[in-house]
């Protein structure tokens, strides 16, 4: 059996409830969204009008209308960008981001977008002090990686909402890693926007995600794509309300089934339980390691031991290839990881492992502290 310590990219196994949703929904309820007068459409209607409820209490969001579905996190972060920037803005980003919005950036650079970094400690952490002269006059949003896919520092959110409440910026998450892990509360973040993905820890399947946004900035945001909604068919035009004016065409219902699944699961095991696990496996891990770093073999990225973080962790090997070793660990020993620059070349710059990158041990919620070993093992035999 292999041991999957590739949860950052995406979490594996799921619950088995969330594949029994996810197949139900193929075989037993069928219907579209919106579209149709009879049981399955109106099941299909009540299975998202469910999930958003249960987004909106599970972030704390406004209203359920305000949750927006969208296939991963980097749709909905282009939602978001694209909707929201107009030429001369000014973002302001966390040091650690993801392709996700430095892509979608760079694009609006062309349109007359600007953006900026905020600087942080060697382990990835943004301290709030000290910000103040990097906001310009033009700086609309503050957009944070909350936790970091490549070293797992999780980011101050609330003492970052209380600088951008300070100079009345827009302040936006990108919760690829931390939801599902991390408790998030919209409203005592003062977050005008939340972006998830469903199939990292959410534990929900791929094709799945989505963005969450206050009443104001619902209203602002324009649409990335028009098209049918199932509401005021008369109309060329976009419907004027949400979630109908940013959500065009058909939905993936058997996904969110898995995701509606997906989150009783999240909510019976309890955040803080699921955490702890994680984050006991991730100390077990990093105090095997530091033998290795003490040696000069490799250096571990980000924070080292197990505050301010999640279950990601990654090295730098000093004496061995990283790519041929990450081979080596799924061939030789079936462990599976990530090497390289995990689509955050902003991350690793910011960390001083660009442009070799790292590779990256992820633990999820079916991991064992035998898996942990295995993995250590592995390296102390590898590097
Ligand atoms: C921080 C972060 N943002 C965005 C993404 C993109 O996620 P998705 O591929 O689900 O859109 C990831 C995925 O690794 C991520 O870790």
């Amino acid at each position: 059996m292999a041991i999957y310590l590739d949860n950052a990219s995406t979490t594996f196994p799921k619950p088995a409830c969330v594949a029994e949703a996810v197949y139900r929904y193929l075989t037993e309820v069928g219907g579209n969204g919106q579209r149709g007068d009879h049981a399955a459409a109106y099941a299909a209607d009540e299975l998202l009008y469910d999930l958003r409820c249960r987004l909106a209490k599970f972030f704390h969001a406004e209203a359920p209308q305000q949750v927006i579905f969208t296939k991963n996190v980097t749709e909905a972060l282009n939602l978001f960008l694209f909707g929201l920037l107009k030429p001369n803005d000014h973002v302001l980003l966390s040091p650690l981001e993801h392709n996700a919005v430095m892509r979608p950036l760079e694009l609006l650079r062309m349109r007359g977008v600007t953006y900026s970094f905020l600087p942080c400690a060697p382990d990835g952490l943004i301290s709030p002090d000290g910000l103040d002269a990097l906001v310009q006059e033009n700086t609309v949003l503050l957009l944070v990686n909350h936790a970091s896919n490549v070293c797992g520092t999780v980011q101050p959110l609330e003492e970052l909402a209380a600088f951008c409440r300070r100079h009345r910026l827009l302040f936006a998450v990108d919760a690829a890693q931390s939801a599902g892990l991390v408790p998030i509360d919209m409203k005592r973040s003062h977050l005008a926007a939340l972006a998830f993905t469903g199939h990292k820890a959410l534990l929900g399947p791929m094709g799945t995600g989505g963005l969450i946004l206050t009443d104001e900035i619902g209203r602002r945001v324009r649409p990335l794509i028009a098209g049918g909604t199932g509401s005021k068919s008369h109309l060329y035009s976009m419907p004027d309300f949400l979630p109908d004016r940013l959500e065009a065409g058909t939905l993936n219902l058997p996904g969110l089934a898995g995701l509606y699944a997906a989150l009783g699961w999240l909510e019976e095991a309890g955040l803080d339980a699921i955490r702890e696990k994680e984050l006991a496996l991730t100390q077990l891990f990093l105090e095997g390691l530091r033998p290795l770093e003490e040696e000069k073999k490799l250096v571990i990225l980000g924070r080292k031991d197990r505050s301010k973080r999640l279950g990601v962790v990654s090295v730098r090997l000093l004496k061995k290839d990283q790519a041929l070793v990450a081979q080596a660990l799924a061939q030789d020993y079936g462990i599976y990881t990530r090497v390289g620059l995990h689509c955050a070349p902003a991350a690793h710059k910011a960390l001083g492992s660009f442009p070799e990158g790292s590779i990256r041990f992820s633990f999820g919620h079916f991991n064992t502290p035998a898996d942990a070993d295995a993995a250590l093992r592995a390296l102390h035999e590898l590097c």
